[in-house]
């Protein structure tokens, strides 16, 4: 049975999608089967791997309205995992979703027909904490929340707790926090790691380590509809993310 992890935080820019591709590369990498589900209607992971959301007849979209099965949908991309696109038309999903009964199911019932297909599902959610949110969450076997190490990062956290709290007490009660995992984080300032340091406190919840290095590198991939485990194998961000994936792998194995 494919093991869903939702990639959630309400903080714009903190490096959900980066952190969905990324890990998602590095497990196929260790020869998982990986489907990305991006969750966004800006269609960022879509055109991070390398698709154009207009070239595509169907996303996510018309699987959360269930006009369309998800396998239906899932296209390939260039490194070795599958994605299950995004386009501006899942804006409309909050409205189609809004008002019907179990709503929060949706995308569960979804993927739970391509269960037998995949080892690990990666779901990157909008920068909101909207019903597409709580459909990842309540579709989730796992959550990860990315957390960018500048000042202030803590701000605003609270409500994706929150959120999460939420869910395990309504939709999910099994959903098991991974817990925050630092980004961008530039370990020659001492400023990093007072953020980091600080985190750990403020939460009930487990900081992963090791950090996710800043580097220009992760913002250049994109456009090149690649992440950094192909486009700079070397780098350190590459190999740190190399190193969530296979801490991933060992908990499944526990
Ligand atoms: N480790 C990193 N070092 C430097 N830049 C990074 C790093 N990770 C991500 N970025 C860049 O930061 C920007 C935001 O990252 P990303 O899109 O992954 O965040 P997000 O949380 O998905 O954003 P949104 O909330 O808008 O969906 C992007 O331009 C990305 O390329
Ligand atoms: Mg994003």
């Amino acid at each position: 049975m494919a093991r869903r992890i939702a990639v959630a935080s309400q903080k714009g820019g903190v490096g959900k999608t980066t952190t969905v591709a990324s890990i998602g590369v590095a497990l196929a990498e260790l020869g998982q089967r990986v489907l990305l589900v991006d969750l966004d209607p800006q269609a960022c992971l879509t055109f991070s791997m390398g698709i154009d959301p207009e070239d595509l007849p169907a996303s996510v979209h018309e699987v959360i309205s269930g006009v369309r099965s998800a396998s239906d949908v899932i296209v390939s991309t260039v490194e070795g995992v599958d994605l299950l696109p995004s386009t501006i038309a899942l804006a409309q999903s909050e409205s189609t979703l809004v008002g019907k009964s179990n709503a929060v199911f949706t995308l569960q019932r979804a993927l739970v027909m391509i269960d037998d297909d995949y080892d690990i599902v990666l779901l990157d959610c909008p920068p909101t904490l909207g019903i597409l949110t709580v459909n990842a969450l309540t579709a989730a076997h796992e959550v990860l929340v990315p957390l960018q190490c500048e000042t202030l990062a803590h701000r605003g956290v609270g409500q994706v707790v929150e959120t999460v709290a939420e869910v395990k007490r309504v939709s999910n009660p099994d959903l098991i926090v991974l817990g925050f995992l630092p980004t961008m984080f530039d370990g020659r300032t001492t400023h990093a790691q007072v953020v980091l340091a600080d985190i750990g406190t403020r939460y009930d919840m487990p900081v992963l380590t090791p950090p996710i290095p800043r580097s220009v590198r992760f913002a250049e991939a994109p456009a090149l509809g690649r992440t950094v485990l192909s486009t700079s194998p070397q780098l350190r961000g590459a190999e740190v993310y190399r190193a969530h994936a296979r801490q991933l792998v060992a908990r499944s194995i526990d």
